[in-house]
């Protein structure tokens, strides 16, 4: 059968193939530790849980409207403003089957053939691999580790064009844990004002997941308010990924071109997650905030850890669940068979001889770094983080 050349963009992300080499080991009887995973290791909490089996008993099993229930719009839109101080009546906030699909709305909605998209890296595989689904042109800003891998203002003023439509970044970042302080985004700001024709998508799917006392949204500066999609969900926060709920807030004509696209695609996301939602945002955020206080434990541990290890630069990740060490100097060094060229050699060694599963930052577009998830039980860290040492070590 011959398939559409669309295709041709798509590669199996490193994240799965990670992921499928941990489980071959694992059939094969070794004890892997996984640091591969993108998904929370807690079960989503028992009073959310409980508002899906009364969604189901009170009947909520039928098509909801395309755009989502309007009392989870209604619930979004107060979170928006709870949280976030951000004014986003109903009508301008679409609930989608994850945020997943709330990007590719937007993708579709947005980007016509050529239009160029700017992603600082290291980046969220998946934007790229939306842009070019729909025909865009990703653009990269390279930001290291010497900056916390953030956006420089004057980067980003060099990196736009006329063609540029779209500038998508996330904070808390995936890979990095990066988070973006208001200053910081004040000063892009600053840039954005200047080219009224870039829009920018700002994920948040990670903001409650955050150790720096604050999560600060880019669409609270008013003067580009009208250009920023702010998407978020369920997923992370959570713990919900398998619910697959996720939202984004915008111009209210960009939600209503994401409700005519989206009603041809998977019409209104599932109704009794919706349902469950509602409770999930409206009520004490305490499960939330205990998952939070084990991921910023856990954040220490790995940050310490790290730091102790030769040839290793740790950055401290503000917020999310991922370590994205600096590995670099570890290059050219050998132990047995292994040879360490980059990062993929890096994290293949560290399958092997020290059975953690960790993804090669080039998966994430820096290949001098390794992403390390800590979305496990600290009894699994303090062991992998044994594991890593050992076989650093072993490296000459
Ligand atoms: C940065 C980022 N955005 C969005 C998502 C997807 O979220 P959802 O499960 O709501 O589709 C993920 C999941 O890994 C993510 O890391």
């Amino acid at each position: 059968m011959q398939l559409a050349h669309r295709l041709k963009s798509f590669s199996e992300p490193q994240t799965i193939k990670m992921a499928k080499l941990g489980r071959e080991l694992r059939g094969q009887g070794v004890n892997i530790i996984d640091l591969s995973l993108g998904e929370p290791d807690f079960n989503t909490p028992e009073h959310i849980c409980k508002a899906a089996v009364q969604a189901m008993e009170d009947g909520y099993t039928k098509y909801t409207p395309v755009a989502g229930m309007p009392e989870l719009q209604e619930a979004i839109s107060i979170k928006l403003k709870r949280d976030n101080n951000l004014d986003y009546s109903p009508n301008e906030i679409i609930v989608s089957s994850g945020a997943k699909q709330a990007l590719i709305n937007t993708m579709l909605c947005l980007l016509d053939e050529g239009d160029e998209v700017i992603i600082p890296t290291p980046y969220w595989v998946t934007y790229a691999a939306q842009v070019r689904l729909v025909g865009g042109v990703v653009k990269h800003i390279d930001c290291f580790i010497d900056t916390d891998f953030k956006v420089l203002p004057e980067q980003l003023e060099a990196a736009i064009s006329p063609k540029t439509k779209l500038f998508v970044f996330s904070s808390p970042c995936n890979p990095t844990g990066s988070v973006y302080t208001r200053d910081e985004l004040a000063a892009l700001v600053e840039v954005f004002k200047k080219y009224p024709h870039v829009n920018i998508i700002s994920d948040e799917i990670y903001e409650y997941i955050n150790f720096i006392g604050g999560h600060e949204s880019i669409a609270q500066f008013q003067d580009i308010r009208d250009r920023v999609i702010v998407i978020n969900g369920m997923s992370k926060g959570f713990a919900m990924t398998g619910w697959r709920i996720g939202y984004m807030a915008g111009p209210k004509a960009l939600i209503e071109a994401c409700d005519k696209l989206q009603a041809q695609f998977t019409s209104g996301a599932n109704s009794i997650a919706q349902k469950a939602s509602v409770t999930a945002l409206l009520s004490d955020l305490g499960p939330t905030h205990e998952m939070v206080a084990a991921y910023k434990k856990r954040r220490d541990f790995v940050s310490a850890e790290l730091k102790k290890m030769k040839g290793i630069k740790a950055n401290n990740p503000g917020g999310a669940f991922y370590a994205f060490p600096h590995i670099k100097p570890l290059f050219g060094k050998s132990y047995g068979e292994y040879t360490i060229n980059n990062d993929v050699d890096m994290s293949m060694y560290l399958l092997n001889e020290g059975h953690i599963s960790t993804v090669g930052g080039s998966a994430f577009g820096n290949s001098n770094c390794l992403r390390l998830s800590f979305a496990t039980s600290m009894e699994n860290l303090e062991e992998a983080m044994r594991r890593m040492a050992s076989a650093l070590e072993k490296l000459a």
